[in-house]
């Protein structure tokens, strides 16, 4: 079942989206946000990650409208948008620029894809480190596929959204996020190696407690610079490792860290992190295995004081929240989530405890920085899919 896209029925969709939406449309799909557990800037290093599909889409009404010309609506920014086929390039507009990269990847394989209304609606907040990003191409992907009646797996539509970053839009990024929004699976999480792309589904019952997941509100510009900043410098690690183990084929692979005469101490510390992170990720599924949810809230910490200190994607506002959270009596563990340089936290939280530590970190991080962060309780949920009535 698992490479078969997911449909979705209207009662599944809140009443506010489908008035958003409104009626008459072709296909409508939606993809939703991810999380992970742990597992940080591993992807991209053959490493291991854990993450899950969240209960927050992004969806897609489309309409053919015989032209060669895609007129796209942002629904909630009330932005439009006239993407012309035969001319697909940068805007400028990133997410009209998201749909463009796709549209050329299609054309790319050799589909000729007609024009089309599309209108669009996002539950998942944008640049909050869930991958607003990777709904949109999985969402765009399925509309467009569903529209020309093409047959499209996980796999191809992964694999095209990373060629459309990479080779359009200048983003090095890996495959956690379209892999998470495409796999995903209620009240389950996706423990993957990406060395091979093998992974296996852990259900996931946190009992008492829950994730919680925060919402610094800051974006710094420097995000994408720092993210192919840290792709480049793992290269160059590796390269420096291959000297002494030729064998080794990412920065996952086993070696002995001590042999090697690193020609700098921010590569020394990108390679050492992504070793302990993979461990990480090994020790955080044991502690499931035996619902040693305290183990699993140390590794969270652990893995945010190394995603600051040595692989340095985190910034004050993150590390504020870190920090903080991590003395509230409840709270197993806290730690930056995805990219970094923004973004949100992942908490794992005593739920009884939620109200009054949202009341607290609120005023904490108000008088500190005057930004309301914003707070989102989150269940595992269902990838991308089509909805049939
Ligand atoms: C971003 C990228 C992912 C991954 C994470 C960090 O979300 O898109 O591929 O590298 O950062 O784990």
């Amino acid at each position: 079942m698992e490479s078969v896209w997911q449909i979705f029925s209207k009662n599944q969709i809140k009443q506010s989206v489908l008035n958003k939406i409104g009626e008459g449309w072709d296909v409508v799909s939606r993809a939703p946000g991810r999380i992970n557990l742990i597992g940080e800037h591993t992807d991209y290093n053959g490493g291991l990650v854990f993450p899950a599909a969240v209960d927050k889409y992004m969806y897609f009404a489309c309409r053919k409208n015989g032209t060669k010309t895609i007129k796209a609506t942002a629904l909630d920014l009330n932005e439009q948008h006239t993407i012309d086929l035969t001319d697909l390039k940068i805007t400028g507009t990133l997410w009209a620029d998201y749909i463009s990269g796709i549209l050329l990847q299609f054309q790319e394989r050799g589909y000729d894809i007609d024009g089309f209304d599309v209108s669009l609606t996002s539950e998942v907040p944008i640049g909050s480190g869930m991958s607003s990003s990777a709904a949109l191409e999985m969402g765009i992907l399925l509309a467009i596929a569903k529209l020309h009646n093409i047959e499209l797996s996980k796999w191809d539509a992964i694999q095209m959204s990373q060629n459309s970053n990479h080779e359009f839009l200048g983003i090095k990024g890996g495959i956690l996020d379209q892999f998470s929004s495409s796999f995903g699976q209620r009240d389950r999480a996706m423990l993957m190696d990406c060395a091979d792309r093998s992974f296996e589904y852990v259900d996931i019952d946190l009992k008492e407690y829950e994730l919680l997941l925060i919402n610094s509100c800051v974006t710094h510009n420097h995000l994408l610079s720092g993210y192919n900043d840290r792709v480049l410098e793992c290269k160059q690690a590796l390269q420096e490792i291959q000297k002494i183990y030729p064998h080794v084929a990412s920065l996952s692979d086993d070696y002995a860290i001590k042999d090697v005469a690193f020609s700098s101490e921010v590569l020394y510390k990108r390679a050492s992190f992504i070793a302990e992170e993979n461990q990480r990720v090994r020790e955080f599924k044991s502690a499931l295995n035996e619902h040693d949810l305290g183990t699993c809230g140390e590794l969270l910490n652990g893995s945010h004081d190394g995603l600051s200190s040595k692989y340095e994607v985190s910034c004050d506002e993150l590390d504020f929240l870190a920090a903080n959270l991590k003395s509230e009596p409840g709270v197993l563990g806290c730690r930056m989530m995805g990219g970094g340089f923004g973004g949100c936290t992942i908490n794992l939280i005593k739920s009884s405890i939620r109200d009054d530590l949202i009341k607290d970190i609120e005023k904490k991080y108000i008088d500190t920085f005057d930004i309301k962060p914003e707070f989102y309780p989150v269940k595992m949920s269902d990838g991308a899919g089509i909805l049939e009535d």
